[in-house]
This record gives C-alpha cells, sequence and structure tokens, in this order.
C-alpha cells in the first residue's frame, strides 16, 4: 500500500462494541500483513491499551508525570514547536508496541480537559481539524498502513476531531433488542456528521455486534439492517461470545485465545472477514482529505 488508510470506529451511544471492533480489525488487518496503528481518543479510562494489557505500565507513567507528550499534547498549539525541539523520536515516544501486532497511541486523562480547550476555537476547521493535521504531518510519514481511530459514544470535540481525520467510520450496533430506533439515530447521527463538516465523510461500514445467533430477534434485526443499509453493512454479522469478554478482561484479543471456544471462533473469523472488506473499501473510499 501506498498511502495511509485511516477509519475511526464511532456510534453515539455507549457500550456498542466500538472498542472490541477497533482492537479485533485492527489485528485481524495485521495478520493479513499490513502495519497497523491504533489511536484512542475514546477517553481517559484507557479501554484500548486495556484491551493489549498495556495500561497498567502506561498508567504508573502516567501518575509519575512521565507521560509527557502524550496524545493530548499532540493538539496544542505547541505541538509543531514541541516537535521541533525534540526531533522525530518524540513522536515515536508516543507510541506503544503491543504483542499483537498492532501498535498503539494510548489515550491520557487530559482527553477531558482538552475538550474544553478545544471549545475555546472559534473557527470550525480548525476546532476540529488538529488531529488530522497531526496524522498528516507526523504519522503519516512513518508509513502505517491502517490508522484505526477509537472514538467516544459521545459526540465531542474530541470525537468530531477522529471523525474529520478518517473521514471514514466504523459503526458497530449492538441488536441488545429489536431497536429501530437505534437505526434511526444512526441516520441522523450520518446526516448531522455531513452538515456539521460539509464535507464527504462515509459510514464505510455498519458492524452488526454481539448478536445472540440462536434468537430469531436477532434475524428479525439483521434482516432490518441489510435491507436498510445494504451498501454497507458487514459481511459477517459478530456473535456474542463470552469469550471475547474474558479475553478483554485478560489484556488480549480473541485472536490471542489458545483454545477459543465455538463463538470465539466465529467471532474471530467476522472480524477477519470483515477487516478484509474493511481495507477494500478504504482503498476504493471516494470521501476525500483536504
Ligand atoms: N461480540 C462480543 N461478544 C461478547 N462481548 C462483547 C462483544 N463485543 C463487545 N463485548 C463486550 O461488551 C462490552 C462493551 O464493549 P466495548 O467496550 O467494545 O464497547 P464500546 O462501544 O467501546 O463502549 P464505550 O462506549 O464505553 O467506549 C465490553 O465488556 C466488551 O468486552
Ligand atoms: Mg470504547
Amino acid at each position: 500500500m501506498t498511502e495511509t488508510l485511516r477509519a475511526a470506529t464511532y456510534i453515539d451511544k455507549g457500550g456498542t462494541g466500538k472498542t472490541t471492533a477497533t482492537a479485533h480489525l485492527g489485528v485481524a488487518c495485521a495478520r493479513q500483513g499490513h502495519e497497523v496503528l491504533l489511536v484512542d481518543l475514546a477517553g481517559k479510562q484507557g479501554d484500548l491499551a486495556k484491551q493489549f494489557g498495556v495500561w497498567d505500565n502506561y498508567r504508573q507513567h502516567i501518575e509519575s508525570d512521565e507521560a509527557w507528550p502524550n496524545v493530548t499534547t499532540v493538539f496544542q498549539d505547541e505541538w509543531d514547536a514541541i516537535a521541533e525541539k525534540f526531533g522525530e523520536e518524540v513522536v515515536e515516544e508516543l507510541i506503544i508496541r503491543t504483542n499483537e501486532r498492532v501498535d498503539i497511541l494510548p489515550s491520557h486523562p487530559g482527553l477531558d480537559a482538552l475538550d474544553a480547550e478545544l471549545n475555546e476555537i472559534d473557527d470550525i476547521r480548525e476546532r476540529y481539524g488538529r488531529f488530522d493535521r497531526f496524522l498528516t504531518d507526523y504519522i503519516d510519514p512513518l508509513r502505517y498502513d491502517i490508522v484505526l481511530i477509537d472514538l467516544p459514544g459521545v459526540s465531542t470535540n474530541v470525537s468530531y476531531n477522529g471523525l474529520w481525520a478518517a473521514r471514514n467510520v466504523v459503526v458497530p450496533v449492538k441488536p441488545e433488542k429489536f431497536d429501530v430506533s437505534q437505526l434511526r439515530r444512526l441516520e441522523a447521527d450520518i446526516q448531522r456528521m455531513q452538515s456539521t463538516f460539509d464535507a464527504g465523510i462515509e459510514v464505510t461500514m455498519v458492524i452488526p455486534n454481539g448478536v445472540d445467533l440462536r434468537t430469531r430477534l436477532a434475524d428479525a434485526y439483521l434482516d432490518a439492517l441489510r435491507e436498510e443499509y445494504s451498501e454497507t453493512v458487514a459481511p459477517i454479522a459478530v456473535p456474542d461470545s463470552q469469550d471475547v469478554r474474558n479475553a478483554a478482561a485478560a489484556g488480549q484479543t480473541a485472536f490471542r485465545l489458545s483454545s477459543p471456544s465455538e463463538t470465539a471462533e466465529k467471532a474471530r473469523r467476522a472480524f477477519v472477514r470483515n477487516a478484509e472488506a474493511l481495507v477494500d473499501r478504504l482503498q476504493e473510499s471516494e470521501v476525500q482529505r483536504v
């Protein structure tokens, strides 16, 4: 691949599997031979780093004031000057390597304050465009094949920075019950994104996640989703799997499980196939970066 592909995982709703999808799609891409960077803009709790078992260590750095610069620093006015002063390594120092072939740029408690600071910037492109510029100027030269950005389940200045930077959105939806309103909300969100940015932002993939394959409710939900989002729905729904939860609690993805359950095996296959489709779609994506 010649240019770095980008996508952000987002829906204006908590707990649908955004972090799980970011981690598993990322690892699936890495296993397909791509160089992958995962970015956590999803909040101070460090969920993405936890998913790879590297948060405890990073949190200690934060607590002993050694985690500077960090993901919030790259949004600041002073970032270019900092990067110039400390040189190329400063960017590499932001990044943690994991034992699942993906690199991560972890979140930081300063993300909350950052959101308020961004509010002070009047110019919309400036307020929402900082992370885009950081990726273009400092991450693209590192020549990753794919950057996946994990976003919070709320619309904030930070999540808008992620959407603006990626332009392509991966949307995990969780059919806990047959919930038509979730589909409607998604539609409204997409429209709101388009009008807010006045630029192409595209829902690249809707992933039904946490589906209980045994129920008729799930069938009805999937049928409705496939009908309404025929262009964008992921090739394979990701089943609900206790092993996926257990793996996360143990600081790893389901790909690291040595004896996965049948549902975990199905979840892995779904993420592998969906990751292939995601890369294809990103390569063909029409939405341009300005
Ligand atoms: N397919 C799945 N099977 C079983 N558990 C899952 C599945 N997908 C996600 N989970 C679990 O559901 C919980 C929520 O998932 P996750 O943290 O990925 O959601 P999120 O959208 O990132 O949430 P938030 O909005 O809080 O960031 C986690 O405990 C996760 O392990
Ligand atoms: Mg999350």
